[in-house]
């Protein structure tokens, strides 16, 4: 139920029997690609009545049964009776799930940690956008949800801006007209915006980063320079390993990007003596895990000598 909590709560309310057979299709599944058994287990995620019920208010208040909570509670339906009530609307509805999660026995579940770096950080640096804003108002995105897999919500949630100056950098002492001992350089800053409202990355997946790549090219597209960063966040077990399936989790290291704050990059490129033109470009993406990568933004720039 550890795991269940969040990815499919009405599990909570099954009987043994059901359980019994979850617990088969995962064996089916896992063993046998059973194709019955995914069908089954790719039902149990979080549904409307999740949402619109069992998740819908918060203790003490409990739902009542056939009764589905909106913040507008308008509309009828022959199925359930619609009660207005504000909790849905509200950033803590999602955190629920979206956090950090303490399990009734005491152990701690770090799936995600959205929760957290949105009320510690986003809000407190002055965020005022809910989960529901940026997640569902905003471009009318209603039910769709979109994160990590959607490249537009991606390039939404970091901004890029590259600043680049040609530098001609000389040896000591060498005389203007020596070419023999100068070499093209460029300084370069890059700025990543994080308009999220939590860190970028975050997420279950332990093995997801955000990289930054700079590569320089010569006329004959030879890589002449390469700069690179990454932001991830670590997770630790209780001995300080690191580790990255979400039950190991128990501890943190931060190296992500902060809601609300520009993280800056500086470099200075020193390129091979002869090179009169560079073709810099600056990529950016978010790796989720081995053979899943999306290019967020890329941008090239011309740099002559
Ligand atoms: C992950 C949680 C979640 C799931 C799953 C979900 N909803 Fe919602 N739904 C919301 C939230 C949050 C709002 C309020 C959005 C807002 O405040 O702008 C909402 C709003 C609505 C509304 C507008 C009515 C009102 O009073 O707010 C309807 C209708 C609705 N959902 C139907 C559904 C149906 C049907 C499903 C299943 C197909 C579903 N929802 C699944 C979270 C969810
Ligand atoms: C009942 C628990 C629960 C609640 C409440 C909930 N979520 Fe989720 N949410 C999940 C789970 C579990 C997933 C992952 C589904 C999967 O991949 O199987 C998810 C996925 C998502 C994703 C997609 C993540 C990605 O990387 O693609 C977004 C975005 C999201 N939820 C936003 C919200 C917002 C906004 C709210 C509040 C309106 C909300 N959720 C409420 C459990 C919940
Ligand atoms: C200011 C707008 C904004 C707010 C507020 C916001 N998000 Fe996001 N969220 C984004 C953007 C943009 C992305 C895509 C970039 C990324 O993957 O982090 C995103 C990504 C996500 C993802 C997928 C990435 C991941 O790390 O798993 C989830 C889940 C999510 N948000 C949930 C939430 C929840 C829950 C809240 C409220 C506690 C929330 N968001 C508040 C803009 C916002
Ligand atoms: C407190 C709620 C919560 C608990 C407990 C929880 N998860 Fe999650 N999990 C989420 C949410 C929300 C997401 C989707 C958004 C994200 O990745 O940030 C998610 C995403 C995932 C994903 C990635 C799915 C994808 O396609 O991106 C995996 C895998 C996962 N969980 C496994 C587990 C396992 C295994 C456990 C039990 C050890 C567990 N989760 C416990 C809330 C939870």
């Amino acid at each position: 139920m550890k795991c269940f909590v969040c990815h499919a709560p009405q599990l909570e309310q099954a009987s043994e029997k059901f359980m019994r057979e979850v617990a088969q299709a995962v064996i089916d599944y896992y063993e046998k690609k059973d194709s019955k058994a995914k069908n089954l287990l790719e039902r149990l995620t979080v549904t409307c009545y999740i949402c619109h019920n069992m998740k819908a208010l918060h203790p003490p208040e409990r739902p009542e049964p056939n009764v589905m909570y909106g913040t507008k509670g308008k509309g009828q339906s022959p199925f359930h009776a619609v009660k207005r009530h504000p909790y849905i609307g509200n950033s803590n509805f999602c955190m629920q799930c979206h956090g950090a999660y303490l399990a009734p026995d005491g152990e701690p579940i770090f799936c995600s940690t959205i929760a957290q770096s949105y009320r510690d950080h986003y809000v407190a640096m002055g965020g005022q956008s809910s989960c529901q804003d940026c997640h569902m108002r905003a471009k009318n995105r209603g039910h769709t949800f979109p994160g990590t897999y959607v490249v537009d919500m991606l390039k939404e949630g970091i901004g890029l801006n590259v600043q680049v100056r040609n530098v001609i950098e000389y040896k000591p002492f060498a005389p203007l007209t020596d070419h023999t001992k100068r070499n093209p350089a460029a300084v370069i800053t890059v700025d990543l915006i994080n308009n999220a409202g939590h860190r970028i990355p975050d997420g279950c997946y332990w093995t997801s980063k955000v990289i930054l790549e700079l590569v320089a090219l010569d006329e004959k597209g030879k890589v002449v320079w390469k700069g690179d960063k990454e932001y991830f966040e670590i997770g630790l077990d209780w001995y300080g390993n690191r580790r990255f399936v979400s039950f190991e989790v128990k501890d943190l290291v931060d190296f992500s990007l902060p809601p609300r704050e520009v993280t800056t990059e500086r470099f200075y490129a020193i390129f091979p003596r002869d090179v009169r033109r560079v073709e810099l470009i600056t990529r950016v993406k978010y790796h989720v895990k081995s053979g899943m990568e999306f290019l967020v933004h890329e941008e090239k720039r011309i740099l002559e000598y």
